[in-house]
């Protein structure tokens, strides 16, 4: 084998990283500057980088998700992917990992690509988590048009989050102490991305905040609609809608700068996919089922014997 067919995988740090950062998006990216336990690996052929698998890894758990895996196209199907795949399950074994999973959505191009070289590699068959509907000026119009204007019982009123004040959000933080709320629904569980403060609404009742429709900014142009909570006992009264509702109208007003938004809902929550069903979906422009695979990885110690 000559030198230049010699494929290196090695972990990246500092401006090792910049050659590499073509093969995943700005947002991934921005993350590995930002949070902690994310790793880059690089894969070069001859010097030349080409491919990249990204994974995230917090302090302490024993579990690790592939966040993106990518070879240049030239350089496919000389296994490239999968040394890329042995560096990540050697590298998290290392660190006493015992497990690793990956998500992708099943209408990507590479899908197939992906799935063929996960499977060959040992990971389990994969199965659907999630979907992710997409939507921009249409749905909103569709939602807003298609509602009655709110009328809130006494006592409740919308708040932007620009004017919640600094104890307010403090507030908010707190809240998780008393409810049980999951971390994506919490604003603390979102360490990346800014909160919509212009679209993003609060729910108050008698002046206590009570609920929320988040939004975040993926980007510039595209906002996720992250998180609908609400007080538990004040659940079934139509509020959530109500929120839903409102800050959907609140990103109308500037969907000219803000054209996009994106949401997801979880595999088992039958109740908001029959809603998206019935009375949102003649609105979506695209819904992609996100689609989860795993492997379980063995110990250093247990390797050996
Ligand atoms: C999937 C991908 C990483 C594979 O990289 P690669 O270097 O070509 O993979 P390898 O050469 O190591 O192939 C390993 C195995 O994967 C499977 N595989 C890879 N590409 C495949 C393809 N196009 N069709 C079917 N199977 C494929 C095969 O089982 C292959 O083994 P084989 O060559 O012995 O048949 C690469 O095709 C890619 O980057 N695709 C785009 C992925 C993407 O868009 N990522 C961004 C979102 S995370």
């Amino acid at each position: 084998m000559n030198a230049e067919d010699v494929i290196e995988c090695r972990v990246l740090t500092g401006f090792h990283c910049l050659p590499f950062a073509q093969y995943t998006t700005p947002h991934t990216n921005r993350r590995c500057e930002h949070e902690a336990g994310m790793t880059m690996i690089g894969a070069s052929i001859g010097g030349r980088p080409v491919g990249l698998a990204v994974f995230s890894c917090q302090n302490d758990s024993e579990k690790a998700s592939l966040e993106s895996i990518f070879v240049h196209p030239d350089a496919r199907r000389r296994g490239v992917g999968r040394g890329l795949l042995q560096a990540v399950d050697s590298t998290l074994v290392e660190r006493g990992v015992a497990g690793v999973t990956g998500t992708w959505y099943h209408d990507a191009r590479s899908a197939a690509m992906v799935e063929c070289l996960l499977a060959d590699f040992g990971w389990s068959d994969p199965v659907p988590s999630s979907t992710v509907h997409r939507g921009g000026r249409r749905l909103l119009d569709h939602v807003v048009g298609n509602s009655r204007v709110t009328r809130l019982p006494a006592g409740f009123v919308f708040d932007s989050w620009a004017d919640l004040s600094s104890d307010e959000i403090v507030q908010v933080l707190d809240l998780r102490e008393v409810h049980e709320m999951g971390v994506g629904l919490h604003p603390d569980g979102e360490t990346m991305l800014s909160v919509s403060s212009e679209t993003t609404v609060v729910l108050r009742r008698e002046g206590e905040i009570a609920g929320w429709m988040m939004h975040h900014e993926l980007d510039r142009e595209t906002l996720r609609y992250s998180s609908l909570w609400l007080r538990p006992d004040l659940a079934g009264r139509g509020l959530g809608i109500s929120l839903a509702i409102e800050s959907a109208r609140r990103h109308l007003g500037l969907v000219e700068r803000i054209p996009r938004l994106f949401f997801l809902v979880v595999e088992g929550n039958d109740a908001m996919h029959r809603f998206i069903a019935r009375r949102l979906q003649p609105g979506i422009d695209r819904s992609s089922i996100l689609m989860r695979s795993s492997k379980a990885l063995i110990p250093a110690s247990s390797d050996e014997k």
